[in-house]
């Protein structure tokens, strides 16, 4: 029987503002998605918190954009959002914006990777989950993870990797998806996913046989109630070993921090810290964008983990850039490329700004500054 690994994450209420999880949402959604176990309509689950988002890992038999799993997850999240807005807890319902629940998490503001997985004697995977940031966060490492021999050595030396991956690269204004292919159409590829506001990745396919080996929680960007979802703080399921990628593959982008979208505000570029489960405060200037990885076996739906992938001194390199990176953007203040340009930000003030300075503004041509009174 396949089983299928969904991600499906929400922020439900911070703890001190938009910064961290209280440890009661994570217990009472443990709670009832053991009951849900126990209904059997899971196999089984882990829960984690990246900032002020509550992740929820299941794996199941019920395929993936299952309506009855979707609503499992949302009855969890309205569930813990009762017990914020209990706690008097920040932002209560943040990504609930519609009262009921239409068959699938996707527009409603929660996010969902969700993989299919067909038998593998052994299936190691990681799960990747970001907080301050968007999906086009996942772009740079996924390119150099299934797409850049220099990253990953196994596209040149493993005969099961060596006929490269496809991207299916989504389109987040219109909601349209292309397949594009490695190594093949290397350069069509980066034309669009270098574009991070505009692109996301959705799906990673192995050539050889189409199996999926990443899937993202990239979607459309959904306007609801005068405000974008459906992009923020993303998650990713990434298949590892064995003609995927090594875990050690996976990992090497975020040896490196790139610079991500999202950050304070949602309006300021910052660089994406790989970080501990234990550290994913955002306590400067509500951030930096950071980023945990959990490691699991996957057998008989059994997840085995979660391995904190990022637990380790290997990373404290990519960190501590992380932080001159952070120090050198943050001295700039208001002004790009710290802060997004005029259209992606997610407040502004300038509709007003430009309102009250209507009256103010002289052809360029007319050198009298003030009137002579
Ligand atoms: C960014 C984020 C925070 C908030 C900021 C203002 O994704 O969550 O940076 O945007 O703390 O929050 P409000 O408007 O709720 O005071
Ligand atoms: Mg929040
Ligand atoms: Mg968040």
């Amino acid at each position: 029987m396949p089983v299928t690994i969904s991600v499906i994450k929400a922020d439900v209420g911070g703890l001190v503002g938009h910064t961290n999880m209280h440890p009661d949402l994570i217990d009472a959604a443990g709670e009832f998605l053991d009951a849900a176990v126990e209904a059997g309509t899971l196999h089984d689950h882990t829960v984690m918190a990246v900032g002020d988002d509550l992740e929820l890992i299941l794996t199941h038999g019920h395929g993936e954009e299952s309506p009855d799993i979707h609503r499992l997850a949302w009855d969890c999240f309205v569930q813990c959002a009762e017990v914020a807005d209990k706690l008097g807890l920040y932002g209560v319902g943040q990504d609930l914006r519609e009262k009921t629940f239409a068959g699938n998490v996707t527009g409603l503001g929660p996010g969902s990777a969700e993989i299919e997985l067909e038998d593998r004697a052994s299936e190691p995977l990681l799960v990747f989950m970001a907080d301050k940031t968007d999906a086009g966060c996942w772009n740079l490492p996924l390119f150099k993870m299934f797409g850049d021999p220099f990253n990953t050595p196994g596209l040149v030396i493993d005969p099961k990797m060596n006929k490269g991956y496809s991207y299916e690269v989504l389109d987040l204004h219109l909601d349209r998806v292309a397949d594009i292919r490695l190594p093949e159409e290397l350069y069509d590829l980066l034309a669009l996913i270098g574009s991070v506001e505009h692109y996301g990745i959705r799906r990673v396919r192995r050539n050889t046989d189409n199996a999926v080996a990443a899937c993202t929680s990239a979607s459309k960007v959904f306007q609801l109630k005068g405000k974008s979802v459906g992009k923020d703080d993303p998650v990713m399921i990434v298949r590892a070993q064995s003609g995927y990628p090594s875990v050690g593959e996976l990992t090497e982008p975020f040896a490196h921090p790139h610079m991500v979208a999202g950050w304070m505000r949602g309006s300021h570029w910052g660089p994406l810290m790989p970080v501990p489960f234990h550290q994913t405060g955002m306590n400067r200037f509500d951030g930096p964008p950071k980023v945990v990885c959990a490691g699991f076996q996957v057998t008989a739906g059994k997840l085995h983990g979660p391995v904190d992938i990022f637990d380790d001194p290997a990373f404290d390199g990519a960190r501590r850039e992380a932080i001159e990176i952070a120090d050198y953007l943050r001295k700039m203040g208001p002004f790009e490329p710290h802060r997004f340009s005029e259209g992606g930000m997610e407040y502004t003030s300038m509709p007003h700004v430009l309102q009250k300075l209507e009256g103010r503004f002289r052809p360029a041509s007319n050198p009298v500054a003030v009137e002579a009174k």
